[in-house]
């Protein structure tokens, strides 16, 4: 690497400021560093990211080089032995002191927090085989006990060291990066070829690949987003996908939908804190508040609202959100029920059926080493 890693971490540190959190300060500082390698990119990224998660045991008077070290001292130790740190001084130290109000702080989901992300990736349907074989070190996800596993999930997670964007396949759309809760979303949606499907929030299109994916490019998936640089993400990933059945268009989510028809299914996958996000980007814990999650379940619900017209009788209306605040998931579900009688919960294929979280269920990164999620689904009457 030449320079030692906690210089550059250092650097990084110093670019980190209101409105560049940690993420978005690698991306500024990495690229400029080609003599460092797709190897050592990742281990500055690892020691920002051990800095963030373990920021409460580190002494502020000491230089950021020094606090950087003692950090990745502390993620070795954690790795090596999670129960090393108990789960009271993880509650008190790892999140914000007003998330305890809004979720379950269990020993499993503090640990699963401080421990590295996975990095799991989700190749074109049926090809899971062929990709796992070029790429090798990949492995397939086991489900916990009330998740049915899709017979179409092609997540794999990646455990070796190549950089995957520049990996055989990743040009020619063969895989994507895709968190396996993400994934599990489009088989929550179930979308078959031949519907009629709208994203309402397609961003940067993640899901939106999917969903095409999954209904074998046949068909219509609208794709809207109120960032018109999203969905110029958005296309350039279609084009490299191989996806044709789909029409991009902004939405800002204050009128009707940009189109007439009546879909098949609608997903809102909601702008939200991405609380369940937290072990992969542990910055965020300490820019992100309750009044942030205040703001946006008003988001949430309008964008319910205003989708929720846009499902034919018979059709299918599905949530999600990266979070598992009480207010952003539960009690967003509620109140959509409360206001919209036309719709009955929804069994979501990927539950297992008849038990109490069928219709709505909360993915927790201490299950699936994936980001926290929660889904819920309604049918219109
Ligand atoms: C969770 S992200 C979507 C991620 C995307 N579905 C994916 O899988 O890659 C939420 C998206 O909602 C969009 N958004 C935020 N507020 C919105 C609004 N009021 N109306 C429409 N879209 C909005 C954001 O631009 C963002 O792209």
């Amino acid at each position: 690497m030449g320079e030692a890693l906690e210089n550059h971490g250092a650097r990084v540190l110093g670019l980190v400021r209101p409105g560049v959190p940690a993420d978005a300060a690698l991306r500024e500082y990495l690229p400029g560093r080609r003599t460092l390698g797709a190897v050592g990119r990742r281990s500055v990224s690892r020691a920002v990211f051990a800095y963030y998660r373990w920021l409460n045991w580190l002494e502020k008077e000491e230089s950021a080089q020094r606090r950087i070290l003692r950090a990745l001292e502390l993620q070795a130790r954690f790795e090596r032995d999670p129960s090393s740190i108990k789960a009271e001084a993880l509650a008190a130290r790892a999140v914000p002191g007003w998330l305890s109000a809004e979720m379950a702080l269990t020993p499993g989901y503090l640990r699963s927090l401080q421990l590295e992300p996975a990095l799991w990736i989700r190749a074109k349907a049926g090809t899971a085989a062929r990709v796992a074989a070029s790429l090798g070190h990949c492995e397939r996800p086991a489900l916990p006990a009330d998740l049915l596993t899709p017979p179409e999930l092609s997540a794999l997670r990646y455990e070796g060291t190549t950089d995957l964007h520049r990996a055989p396949g990743f040009q020619s759309g063969a895989f994507e990066i895709q968190d396996l809760s993400s994934q599990l979303v489009g088989h929550a949606c179930g979308p078959r070829p031949g519907e009629t499907w709208w994203d309402a929030c397609a961003g940067e299109g993640g899901k939106a690949l999917h969903l095409s994916d999954l209904m074998g490019n046949k068909g219509l998936l609208w794709a809207t987003d109120r960032s018109e640089r999203r969905l110029g993400i958005l296309r350039k990933r279609a084009a490299r996908a191989g996806m044709f059945n789909y029409r991009p268009a902004v939405w800002t989510g204050v009128g009707p939908a940009p189109f007439r028809t009546k879909c098949d299914g609608v997903l809102v996958d909601a702008p939200c804190s991405g609380v369940g996000t937290w072990q992969r980007n542990p910055h965020a814990r300490w820019t992100t508040s309750i009044n942030d999650v205040r703001e946006l379940t008003a988001v949430q619900e309008a964008l319910l609202a205003r989708a929720a017209p846009s499902v034919k009788p018979g059709g299918r209306l599905v949530y999600s959100v990266c979070t598992l605040t009480r207010s952003e998931t539960s009690v967003i579900a509620d109140g959509f029920e409360a206001a919209h009688p036309d719709f009955e919960p929804s069994p979501l294929p990927i539950a297992a059926q008849g038990g109490p979280g069928a219709c709505r269920i909360s993915l927790l990164p201490e299950d699936l080493a994936a980001n926290g999620m929660f889904i819920a689904a309604w049918r219109r009457r």
